[in-house]
């Protein structure tokens, strides 16, 4: 229960409802007519998408979510009163449970405000919700939007801290990897700093397996981004005709995921006027999960504008924090 003269908690949109409509017709479109089938993979994030992700995050396999929650206990309170922010800015916030060491070191520092930013508003107003529940005196003003088309929309109270947590930079290829550091190194003054959490590159079998789990929760998630779309654009793909396919990609230094269908298939989309063929074999290519090296990353900062200040990996060497600012 929130009492009066608590700080408050809001969640308003940064896309407009018909602009998100909009770019998922071009997407899909544009995705299931192309030479080689794909879609992006913000789209898996719906309500059972994004509790499907939290799963993941519980799996054996899956020891990214383990690994960055050691460096965050270990390092967030050093972060924060070296760099005392007023607001914590957080990108694809999610469920928002490893920010917690953060906001909890951030009060330690004096900062009161947090701005989760999430495509799905279901799992941003859940976040809220519990976030509001533990923490009377945070100010949480959650955001609906595409943090890349909508960081500039964001207002600023102070100094920033931007986050960007889970490896979720590895999700795009190096262009819109560019394109996003860009959007952040825009979204930077000077004394505020950028805080990444990326997967590093590491033996190829540990890195399937995280992505191709024994209970199959990888499939389903992976599967589930047809279940978005027959809903969302009115299709009829029939999702049991497609199966999870995981590899590590070498040259780009990342798991590509996609959907090979095991039978021929014409499927329709309505809301598109589309009717698509798959031919046994094919795929849809839905995401890849980019792995990194410090000097990478170092690279990918000064390309966009930013300093690599620190780096901290946990004691295992899986998962690594990068420290940036404005260069
Ligand atoms: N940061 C959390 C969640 C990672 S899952 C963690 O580390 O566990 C990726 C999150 O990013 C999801 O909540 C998804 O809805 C969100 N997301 C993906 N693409 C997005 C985009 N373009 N704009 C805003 N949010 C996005
Ligand atoms: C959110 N993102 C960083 C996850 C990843 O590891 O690429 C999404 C995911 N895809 C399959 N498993 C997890």
């Amino acid at each position: 229960m929130r009492n009066e003269g608590d700080a408050p908690v809001t969640v308003s949109r940064l896309t407009e409802p018909t602009d998100h409509r909009n770019q998922l017709l071009e997407d899909v479109r544009h995705g299931l007519t192309a030479y080689r089938k794909h879609l992006p993979s913000k789209y898996f994030y719906d309500a059972r998408g994004s509790d499907l992700f939290e799963d993941i995050t519980r799996l054996p396999e899956y020891y990214l979510t383990e690994a960055e929650t050691e460096l965050l206990a270990q390092h967030s309170d050093n972060l924060m009163a070296r760099i005392e922010p007023d607001e914590l800015v957080e990108l694809g916030s999610g469920s928002s449970r490893k920010t917690r060491m953060l906001i909890d070191a951030m009060r330690r520092s004096g900062g009161t405000r947090y701005v989760p930013i999430d495509i799905s508003e279901e799992a941003l107003r859940a976040a809220a919700k519990k976030l509001c529940a533990s923490y009377s005196w945070l100010e949480v003003e959650g955001l609906v939007g595409d943090y890349v088309a909508d960081l500039d929309k964001v207002r600023r109270r102070g100094r920033r801290l931007i986050v960007f947590l889970g490896s979720t930079i590895g999700n795009y290829v190096p262009t819109l990897r560019y394109s996003l550091l860009r959007a952040v190194a825009a979204a930077l003054a000077t004394g505020d700093s950028f805080l990444l959490g990326m997967d590093l590159v590491k033996d190829e079998s540990t890195m399937i397996a995280a992505y191709d789990d024994a209970a199959g929760v990888s499939a389903e998630f992976n599967l589930n981004i047809l279940r978005v779309v027959n809903r969302e654009l009115d299709g009829d793909i029939p999702v049991d005709a497609f199966e999870h396919v995981t590899r590590f990609d070498r040259q780009f230094s990342c798991i590509a995921q996609s959907l090979r269908a095991t039978r021929e298939v014409v499927a329709n989309i309505r809301a598109l006027n589309l009717a698509v063929t798959f031919h046994v074999g094919e795929e849809i290519h839905t995401e890849v999960s980019c792995k990194f090296t410090r000097d990478g990353v170092e690279k990918d900062f000064a390309g966009a504008g930013m300093r690599l200040d620190d780096w901290f990996t946990d004691s295992a060497g899986r998962f690594a924090l990068a420290l940036g600012s404005h260069a």
